[in-house]
């Protein structure tokens, strides 16, 4: 079953969604959130964006890498293959990131470690949306180029 733009599968089009939704969640984080203090909120916030992007990595992403690995390897002409090598160690990065604060953090009241933690967020959140800008832009060529 094809999805919406009638190029990529129906699951990428899920997984494009989740991962605006995951955007959205981490906007909501940092300037809704983090910003006025309200850092427990921002935390669960956080961990929610972080097991939405992980569950659309391990069921959508990952599969699909693997499905790809043929054109991954033998297609370097392609833009959507170009943005896909940039796009896979950003997204698995932000993942990796983002999975070791939430689980350092382990819901307990917020204290020092979590202050310190503050100053590698920003990079991650920057990490984080250009990952899924990229992705973005990956939907688009495979819907324009294939
Ligand atoms: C998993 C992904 C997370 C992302 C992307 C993220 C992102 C951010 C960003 C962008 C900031 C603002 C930093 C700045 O402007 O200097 C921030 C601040 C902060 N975050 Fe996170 N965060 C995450 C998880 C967490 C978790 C799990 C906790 C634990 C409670 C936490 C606690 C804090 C604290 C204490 C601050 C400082 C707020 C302040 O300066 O008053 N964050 N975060």
């Amino acid at each position: 079953m094809t999805g919406l733009l009638g190029k990529a599968p129906l699951t990428s089009d899920v997984a494009l969604f989740i991962e605006i939704a995951v955007i959205v969640t981490l906007f909501v984080a940092r300037f809704g959130l983090a910003r006025k203090r309200r850092i427990r909120a921002h935390g669960v916030t956080a961990m929610i964006a972080t097991a939405l992007h992980t569950v659309t990595v391990l069921l959508v992403m990952i599969p699909s890498l693997l499905r790809s690995q043929n054109l991954l390897f033998n297609n370097f002409s392609s833009p959507a293959i170009i943005l896909t090598w940039i796009h896979a160690p950003l997204g698995l990065l932000a993942l990796i990131i983002g999975l070791y604060l939430v689980a350092e953090w382990r819901f307990r009241p917020p204290g020092a470690t979590c202050y310190k933690r503050a100053r590698l967020m920003r990079p991650l959140w920057l990490l984080w949306v250009l990952s899924v800008v990229l992705g973005l832009l990956i939907y688009l060529a495979i819907a324009i180029y294939s």
